[in-house]
């Protein structure tokens, strides 16, 4: 049983005809756009996408889904993978390394609805270190104050390229491991008051709607 093609492919039923939908990125976003391209086919419907990634650019345009940027238009419905989900439907972003520009098209969406199999449901953040995208320059004082903070960071590693991940904005990711997250919201606003962070992976507040697939069919937070 695929679970993340049973989460994508549920959340591409809410999507109506006219929308402006904001693309996700990742393996489970992958099967939403997969159904949102055989329904813009089929139904023939008339719908803009703002991906959150040239993954996902790559992905829409293979299914005919036109792009287009939040500059010009506004976001009716976007849909997005996790790392992890908590009860309160906060998040953790950014195993992708695309969770800056995931965040700025997911928080100015009217309605923000995350697709994720079973395994991503956690009673704590924390678990999954938080990718922190970090201006390559300030990359040992970011790594720093990371370490104040009670983190264990480490710059996240190429596997098919030597030397540190590169993210489609040309900056370097950090994973920090904190020994606990206990206040996720707090935690949101103070990683990027550290100068030459560009974006950390923790998302709270947003989420409208979270569709878990797992063994036993589709679960809504
Ligand atoms: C991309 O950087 C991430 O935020 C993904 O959305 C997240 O890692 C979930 O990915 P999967 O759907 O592949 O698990």
């Amino acid at each position: 049983m695929n679970l993340k093609l049973n989460a994508g492919y549920a959340a591409a039923e809410l999507v109506k005809d006219g929308q402006v939908l904001g693309l996700g990125t990742g393996s489970t976003t992958h099967y939403f756009i997969e159904k949102v391209g055989q329904r813009v086919k089929e139904e023939e419907l008339e719908l803009f996408g703002i991906p959150t990634s040239y993954q996902s650019f790559l992905l829409a345009k293979k299914w005919n889904i036109p792009c287009t940027t939040l500059n010009e238009y506004s976001i009716d419905l976007a849909v997005d993978g996790a790392d992890e989900v908590d009860p309160q439907k906060n998040l953790v972003k950014g195993g992708g390394a695309a969770h800056t520009l995931e965040k700025i098209v997911d928080y100015s969406a009217k309605e923000l609805v995350i697709i994720a199999d079973e395994s991503k449901e956690v009673e704590k953040l924390g678990a999954f270190p938080v990718p922190v995208e970090v201006i390559k320059e300030a990359t040992q004082p970011v790594i720093s104050a990371l370490t104040d903070m009670g983190a264990e960071p480490v710059i996240r590693m190429g596997v098919q390229k030597d030397g540190p991940v590169i993210t489609d904005n040309g900056n370097f990711i950090i994973d920090a491991k904190f020994p606990t997250i206990d206040s996720p919201v707090d935690m949101e606003i103070e990683l990027n008051t550290i100068p030459g962070v560009v974006e950390n992976g923790i998302f709270t507040e947003m989420v409208d709607k979270v569709i878990f697939g797992t063994k036993n069919g589709l679960k809504e937070l």
